[in-house]
């Protein structure tokens, strides 16, 4: 099996960790484990034994976790180590050689190129930035067909912080039903809307839906590695059986403190945080682009941890990047990796300083460059 590069991850990686103004990140800041933690969860987290413990998940963690899916049990879950694995092993489980994904663009290309791995063809469908990042329903419907075994959609939406309008969504879940597809929903930026409203879930809409998601970005936890997947019971427990050859389980330090942070009033209290954080960098954002009206534009993200922004001066988006990094240590991440030059993201999670500091270094960067 040959793999493309997955060059969002791979950009990110190759930096990230030596420039000195991040601006790439996709999640909201994270918390330190004392930020995280009372004295007394300090305490039992040391008596903590360090076994495997369940392999599909504690229940308890299991549990905490259908309280975000009206209607689900706990056979309806597995644990998995982030949403990346989630990814993988929902991808890997229902991919054969030729059958057809309809995926959403752009998009955290991890199930596309999975997809194309497992020998499945690929038809992308588009968000546009002229319907505020909603696809066009009549392009999905020309592209579905009884083919197409699965659609797989990222909601809210990683580059673009959109969400789907509730009647396009349920137009999908329509035209999915009608061909008997599996609809997949990455939903890792549930929980970060700006607004504070919570995107609708899409679990429970439909008998082949499955969800995708994790603790990486609306809850500010990547390091912990804790994701899960949720579905038909019958697809978990094969689900199961895949994991088995992934990675086993996730680690039972992220179980215990995945456990601790889904109780309702511990999550408020850490949505409100990120939200809070969010909100404020995107001011900031907005701010420094106001300087700048002629040369940049956004459609605001409704959620999630980035801005999506345009560029009206003529640089390849590659380019963009690797100069500002390379000349001055501050680095965004190139629509290249989205497929669509002429835009970066530009991560609003961030601590505000470092954000600041960055976007100020930009903006003498862009006086000097593009003025000469
Ligand atoms: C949409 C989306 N899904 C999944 C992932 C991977 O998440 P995790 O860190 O939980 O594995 C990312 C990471 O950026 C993402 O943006």
């Amino acid at each position: 099996m040959k793999i493309e590069i997955f060059s969002l991850e791979r950009t990110q990686s190759l930096w990230e960790n030596t420039v000195k103004y991040n601006l790439t990140d996709s999640g909201v800041h994270p918390f330190t484990l004392r930020e995280l933690l009372t004295e007394e969860e300090i305490e039992s987290l040391l008596s903590l034994r360090l076994g495997y413990g369940q392999t599909n998940g504690s229940i308890e963690l299991r549990e905490a976790i259908t309280q975000l899916y009206p209607g689900s049990n706990i056979d309806n879950i597995l644990v998995t180590n982030g949403t990346a694995e989630a990814n993988f092993v929902m991808s890997w489980l229902l991919l054969e050689p030729n059958d057809e994904v309809l995926y959403m663009q752009p998009n955290y290309n991890q199930i596309g190129g999975l997809a194309q791995c497992f020998g499945a063809k690929v038809k992308n469908f588009y968000l546009y930035e002229k319907l505020g990042w909603q696809p066009s329903l009549a392009e999905i419907e020309e592209k579905i067909s009884p083919r197409t075994k699965l659609i797989a959609l990222c909601n809210p939406n990683n580059p673009t912080g959109s969400i789907l309008n509730p009647s396009i969504a349920e137009n999908i879940i329509n035209l999915a039903s009608r061909v008997g597809a599996y609809l997949y929903v990455d939903e890792i930026y549930r929980g970060s809307e700006l607004e504070g409203r919570e995107t609708e879930t899409f679990w429970g809409k439909y008998d082949k839906v499955i969800i995708g998601a994790g603790l990486s970005k609306a809850y500010a936890l990547p390091g912990l590695r804790l994701g899960w997947l949720i579905g038909p019971s019958d697809f978990i427990s094969k689900a199961w059986a895949y994991h088995d050859y992934t990675s086993i389980t996730a680690g039972i330090i992220s179980h215990y403190l995945g456990a601790l942070v889904l109780q309702p009033n511990r999550r408020k209290t850490i949505l409100e945080r990120n939200r809070q954080i969010l909100k404020n960098n995107l001011e900031i954002l907005t701010s420094w682009m106001s300087n700048f009206s002629h040369l940049f534009s956004l459609v605001p993200p409704k959620a999630g941890g980035m801005a999506f922004l345009k560029y009206h001066f003529s640089m390849n988006s590659t380019k963009l990047s690797n100069r500002l990094r390379e000349e001055k240590s501050v680095f965004v991440v190139p629509g290249d990796c989205f497929g669509l030059d002429g835009y970066i993201r530009i991560g609003i999670g961030a601590n505000p300083l470092l954000l600041k500091e960055g976007l100020a270094i930009f903006k003498d960067w862009l006086q000097k460059n593009l003025n000469s």
